[in-house]
């Protein structure tokens, strides 16, 4: 048997795969938002970037190493190829976080060996364990990943994992990397791992699975049933490609349907005790955050937290959800926090209120942040009377996600309607904080805009994705405008929340148009100093 865990460990790592999805960027700010946001989650671990990779995430590793990884916080993680240089950043990166783990790894299929890595199987093997046993030279905590495990060789799988465990690694995670496996064969292999390595009782087994088939969560909740007690996800199921299992998913399956995976963790069929250490309430909100600062939208009918996921449409379904929720409902909405969206502030609530509200909220702003928010929430209550929690969130996610501020909106005005050419005039406010003005016709007023912002910024760029939402019902309702765009082969995104759409949808473009410029300048910057 494989290392007890008498619960589901989550592995969270929506700021290293998650982040890898295009356009999914985030500044360190950000990313320092969303670690705290998911220590309060519950998270066991953080995966909070691949340390070596640049500047930028040794920075983040770091930063959320010092300002989450506390004694009672996750353990903080960095990911490493098996390469000195790599483990040794992320030891580097790790050094101020009180719980830390290196998280090393290497191909092991054939076809990765011979046309990726072109090594054999014996320098491969001998590399594995030469380098967990450095990683292990600097921490305790080393967790090693034979990438492309789902279709590595069984036997070889199970030499590298023994060789992996005999240097010091304590989890050994088995990635489906290009989410080929079912279910079947995932929950088959996690047995022959159990069955065939003889040192795996001095290791957790983990699981790391892509869902380009769509099978993401159910090979996880197959591994679980064969032994596997540590699951990477990450928020909304986002990263690399069709992205990975979603935490929100596994998590919600594990405690809708406790009683069934109960007795494969050893517990009574009937036991209440939760599996993970998820606190539910928590889910909404950390998925809002996380698809407004990536600016990847969650799909309407997606598992848990979309939009539609509790809401009932059909006659049938409805009358029945009236006489008893049981009957067309496995969870309530309050499970996941969707409820708990009180109204709470208004026009004439002071700094105080909405200061405590705000810290009630988990949010914690510094004096600037807290005075830009303040200003932001007194325009929206100026216009809305009600301001529910869910306003106060857009409207601090919307702070939080402006830097870097290098153009700003001054201005939009625009004149359109029927029988009318669409115009816009917008003024931005250059990084020399020069201040220019510029206008432009369009097919509509955002497109006006749009063009109109275009010629003031002049990069070269193309909108592939636009999208408004509005934050709460009613028809004050703060809009929240995301949008992607593309430059050269990179994508960019931007959010913004107002309650007129077409200045939301200008500072929206504004913001990634800034993303786009500070990448540019920092690429310039490096040729430089090079
Ligand atoms: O998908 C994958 O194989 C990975 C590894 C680095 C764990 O992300
Ligand atoms: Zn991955």
């Amino acid at each position: 048997m494989s290392k007890q865990a008498d619960r589901i460990i989550i592995f969270d790592t929506t700021l290293r795969d998650g982040e890898q999805c295009p356009g999914a960027t985030l500044n360190i700010d950000e990313k320092l938002v969303i670690a705290k946001q998911l220590a309060r989650l519950g998270v066991d671990i953080i995966e909070a970037g691949f340390a070596f990779a640049s500047p930028g995430d040794f920075e983040a590793v770091k930063k959320i190493a010092e300002k989450v990884g506390t004694e009672n916080g996750p353990v903080i993680c960095s990911l490493a190829r098996a390469i000195k240089a790599d483990i040794e950043a992320a030891a580097e990166a790790l050094k101020p976080a009180v719980h830390g783990r290196i998280h090393t790894f290497i191909s092991t299929s054939d076809i990765h060996l011979e046309y990726q890595l072109r090594k054999s199987r014996a320098e491969v093997l001998a590399i594995a364990q030469d380098m967990v046993a450095y990683a292990k030279s600097f921490m305790d905590d080393v967790e090693f990943s034979p990438m492309d495990a789902a279709r590595t060789d069984p036997e070889y799988l199970y030499q590298v994992l023994e060789g992996a465990i005999a240097a010091g690694a304590t989890t050994v995670n088995i990635p489906d990397t290009v989410g080929y496996t079912t279910p079947s064969e995932f929950g088959a292999m996690i047995k022959g791992i159990i069955e065939n390595v003889p040192n795996i009782d001095k290791a957790i087994i983990s699981v790391h699975g892509h869902n380009d088939l769509g099978l993401a969560v159910a090979n996880f909740l197959e591994a679980v049933k064969n032994g596997a007690r540590q699951l990477e996800c990450t928020i909304n199921g986002i990263g690399e490609r069709a992205g990975n299992a979603a935490l929100e998913e596994l998590v919600m399956a594990l405690h809708v349907r406790r009683q069934y995976f109960n007795p494969f963790l050893g517990r009574a069929e009937n036991s209440e005790a939760p599996l993970t250490n998820i606190d539910t309430k928590q889910i909404y909100k950390t998925s809002r955050l996380v698809s407004n600062l990536t600016g990847m939208l969650v799909q309407p009918n997606k598992a848990i937290v979309g939009a539609n996921a509790f809401a009932h449409e059909s006659g049938i379904h409805q009358d029945g959800v009236l006489k008893n929720k049981l009957t067309y409902e496995i969870m309530d909405a309050q499970i996941i926090g969707l409820t708990d969206n009180q109204i709470v502030l208004g026009k004439h609530s002071g700094r105080n209120a909405f200061r405590t509200r705000l810290k009630e909220l988990g949010f914690e702003l510094s004096e600037t942040e807290l005075n830009k928010a303040f200003v932001k929430f007194k325009d929206v209550a100026d216009k809305k009377k009600e301001i529910s929690d869910w306003d106060l969130e857009a409207i601090v996610n919307d702070e939080i996600q402006q830097t870097p501020e290098l153009f700003r909106v001054e201005l939009v005005q625009v004149s359109c309607g029927s029988n009318t050419q669409p115009t816009a005039t917008v003024t931005l406010r250059t990084p020399d904080g020069e201040e220019l003005t510029d206008a432009a016709i369009g097919t509509g007023p955002v497109d006006a805009v749009y063009k109109a912002i275009n010629r003031v910024v002049n990069v070269p760029n193309e909108l592939i994705e636009f999208s408004v939402q509005s934050v709460t019902g009613g028809i004050d309702a703060l809009g929240e405008v995301t949008i992607r765009l593309r430059h050269e082969s990179r994508v960019f995104s931007g959010h913004a929340a107002n309650t007129d759409i077409i200045v939301a949808s200008a500072q929206a473009y504004v913001n990634a148009l800034n993303r786009l410029y500070s990448a540019l300048h920092k690429e310039v910057k490096e040729k430089v100093t090079a």
